[in-house]
C-alpha cells in the first residue's frame, strides 16, 4: 500500500482539517486537541463527502445542584463531522456515528514524522 506525504503538521489549525485527493482517493486529515486522525472521504450512508462537512463541538449543559443551568459548554476535545449530504455525524477521533456504533467512516493509517504527515492509501 502506498504511503503518501500530505504536508506539514504545522499547517493545520487545531481543530482543523484538510481533504486531499491522491491517486483518485480522497482522504480527510483532522487535527483535534493535538492529535491527528485520517478518514476516507466517503460517507457510509450514500458515499457523500463526509470529511468536507461542518465540524460541530459536543455541547453539554452544566447544571447546578438546584437544577438551574450554568449555561452551555462546547468541548474542545469532542467534535463531530457532519456529512453535508444528509447530516449523519461522525466522531473525529473514532469515525463512529454517535448513536449507532456500527456506522463509521473508514480509517486511513496516518503517521507524523519530523513534522510531516503521511497517510497510507489502499492498494493501487
Ligand atoms: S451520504 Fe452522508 S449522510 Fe447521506
Amino acid at each position: 500500500m502506498p504511503e503518501v506525504n500530505v504536508g506539514n503538521a504545522s499547517s493545520f489549525s487545531d481543530p482543523g482539517r484538510k481533504v486531499f485527493e491522491v491517486s483518485g482517493q480522497e482522504v480527510g486529515v483532522f487535527l483535534l486537541a493535538g492529535e491527528f486522525y485520517a478518514w476516507e472521504n466517503r460517507c457510509p450512508h450514500l458515499d457523500g463527502p463526509a470529511c468536507q462537512g461542518r465540524l460541530l463541538a459536543l455541547a453539554t449543559e452544566a447544571v447546578n445542584e438546584d437544577r438551574t443551568s450554568r449555561g452551555r459548554e462546547f468541548s474542545k476535545e469532542h467534535m463531530n463531522i457532519i456529512c453535508p449530504w444528509h447530516g449523519m455525524e461522525f466522531d473525529i477521533r473514532t469515525g463512529r456515528h454517535p448513536t449507532n456504533q456500527a456506522i463509521r467512516l473508514r480509517k486511513v493509517p496516518l503517521r507524523v514524522e519530523r513534522g510531516e504527515i503521511y497517510v497510507t492509501l489502499r492498494g493501487a
